[in-house]
């Protein structure tokens, strides 16, 4: 909240008495916050395309993709290993997509999610994807499976690494190619080098118009160039082609209904502004409602656009993968230490707090390029 200054200025006429009452209302709805400003929109940091503040002496994917670290789900990412070691694979032993599903996705409700997608490009699904925020491959391996070739653009170059390594384990390294990257520099970026993909005879993987579908599961809500996301996810797609996107969005009440008096002027309360910027690395302020959401994917050119509110399903699943986690913490800690198993459950409570708050909503959201 900005801090707001009352001058008393003892040469001024006294006030009449329903004015100041007026005042002393305003200064009690700021003092007991029912009248809150959008915290994000105060910060004096500098923000960047990938959530929140990034230092000014580093610009650019190196600076967000080390800010973007402060979610603990991206941190100590040793954890695969450590959980493929447990269920007895060594280092270099060969996987199959079906036993890393359970380790290697970081969306909601598994393979399910990625069927979902799958299902615009029927009867064929031998389709080129870009799945932006790709993390550890697990959806683009799955996409793979079912007969897609697909571009895995990840940001952080350590997860980008793991989800290469992965997919080289199960044999998928001629239908999977991944990049190391930022949706928006890259891609704005024509001249950009094509250095890190595999397949030099393919296309560069930012040429426009090439893609049957691009994908995204949980990652827009990282992203606060809304505009220029879905701009540039448009012109990467193929005339006929389609977006399938997994998001957050902001609910808001229904009309007549007054659901929480004590939100702020981004649709959240100053505790759940502070889980989104501070563990998820998402300004709230940045997430659309549901009709912001479509009317924007239609701006750029969208047609049949499709918003699939999945807040109840996700919320269900975010409080059972909570306690599910805390009821196994001994065998968790013993495999990965009191320390991984304190940040995980930090970020899971966080998340199962945000989704039983009635603010935050779960969307999938998809839409064809004419
Ligand atoms: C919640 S994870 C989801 C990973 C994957 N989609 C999945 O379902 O398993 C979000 C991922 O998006 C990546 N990401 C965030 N901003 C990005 C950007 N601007 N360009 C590419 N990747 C980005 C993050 O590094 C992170 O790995």
């Amino acid at each position: 909240m900005k801090a707001m200054t009352f001058y008393f200025n003892p040469q001024r006429k006294p006030c009449n008495l329903s004015l100041l009452v007026v005042m002393a209302a305003i200064l009690a709805a700021f003092v007991h916050g029912d009248v809150q400003s959008c915290p994000s929109s105060s910060s004096s940091s500098q923000s960047n395309s990938t959530g929140s503040a990034e230092s000014e002496s580093e610009s650019g994917s190196t600076s967000t993709s080390k800010a973007i670290k402060t979610m603990k789900l991206y941190s100590n990412i040793e954890r695969i290993d450590r959980q493929l070691a447990h269920l007895g694979y060594s280092p270099d032993q060969d996987l199959s997509q079906e036993t890393l599903s359970p380790i290697d996705s970081m969306h909601y409700l598994g393979d399910d999610a990625i069927e979902a997608a799958i299902g615009l490009l029927l009867p064929t699904v031998d389709a080129k994807v870009l799945d932006v925020g790709s993390g550890f491959g697990g959806p683009a391996r799955y996409m793979a499976s079912r007969g897609c070739n697909v571009v895995a653009l990840e940001l952080q170059p350590d997860v980008s690494a793991k989800g290469k390594e992965l997919t080289q384990r199960c044999n998928f390294s001629d239908q999977v190619t991944h990049i190391t990257g930022d949706i928006l520099k890259d891609v704005s970026n024509e001249n950009v080098e094509d250095s890190e993909s595999d397949s030099k005879s393919a296309p560069l993987w930012t040429e426009r118009e090439q893609y049957n579908m691009v994908t995204s599961w949980l990652v827009f809500l990282h992203i606060t160039e809304k505009n220029k996301l879905y701009q540039t996810s448009y012109d990467l797609i193929k005339s006929g082609g389609h977006i399938y996107i997994e998001d957050f969005y902001r609910r808001t009440a229904p009309e007549g209904e007054n659901v929480n008096n004590n939100v702020n002027a981004c649709g959240f309360t100053e505790e759940e502004s502070t889980i989104l910027s501070r563990d998820i690395y998402c300004e709230g302020s940045s997430l659309h409602t549901r009709e912001e959401y479509i009317q924007a994917l239609e701006e750029v050119g969208f047609v049949n656009v499709t918003f699939v509110d999945m807040t109840g399903s996700w919320s269900a699943y975010v409080k059972a993968r909570y306690t599910d986690f805390l009821e196994k913490k001994d065998s968790f800690v013993e495999i990965h230490g009191m320390d991984g198993f304190e940040s995980l459950s930090h970020f899971f409570n966080a998340m199962n707090t945000l989704f039983h708050g009635n603010n935050l909503g779960g969307v999938r959201i998809h839409g064809t390029k004419k």
